[in-house]
């Protein structure tokens, strides 16, 4: 079993701190990803995050990364609602996908409630903030018993 844990944060999540901070909050993505990348370690994991706002690129990054990784947690963004491709390099995974949303999409526009991604996701967090990543990560630790 690999020690790496993959997240991916989709388009715009580069913004985070700065964009609509009522809805997503004031934590910037570097913030969270340390915040990540400390919990892992006390677990003796490597937490490797990614973010690009091209679908491509995410694709890419999972058809090279994704393979080794025993656990992904990925906040998709907008692409949630229709990156097919994003959706079908996930399906090749075997290791479990955690889908992480910052606010409750279920509170929200009717075109966020349908989620590509969900149907081969383990399970989804969605509305707890930045806290959410971090709480997928404790399930993933949880889960292989590594705490
Ligand atoms: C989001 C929700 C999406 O609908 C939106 O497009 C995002 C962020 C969230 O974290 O709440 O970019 O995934």
């Amino acid at each position: 079993m690999s020690k790496t844990v993959l997240v991916i944060h989709g388009p715009n999540l580069n913004m985070l701190g700065r964009r609509e901070p009522h809805i997503y909050g004031a934590m910037t993505l570097d913030a969270i990803n340390e915040a990540l990348k400390q919990r892992g370690a006390a677990a003796g994991i490597e937490v490797q995050c990614i973010q690009s706002n091209h679908e491509g690129e995410l694709v890419d990054a999972i058809q090279t990364r994704g393979w080794e990784a025993m656990g992904i947690i990925i906040n998709p963004g907008a692409l949630t609602h229709y990156g097919l491709s994003l959706r079908d390099a996930l399906a090749m995974l075997s290791a479990p996908i955690i889908e992480v949303h910052l606010s409750n999409v279920y509170q929200r526009e009717a075109f966020r409630h349908t989620s590509v991604i969900a149907p081969i996701a383990r399970g989804q967090i969605t509305g707890l903030g930045w806290r959410g990543y971090l709480l997928a990560l404790e399930w993933l630790l949880a889960e292989y018993e590594t705490v």
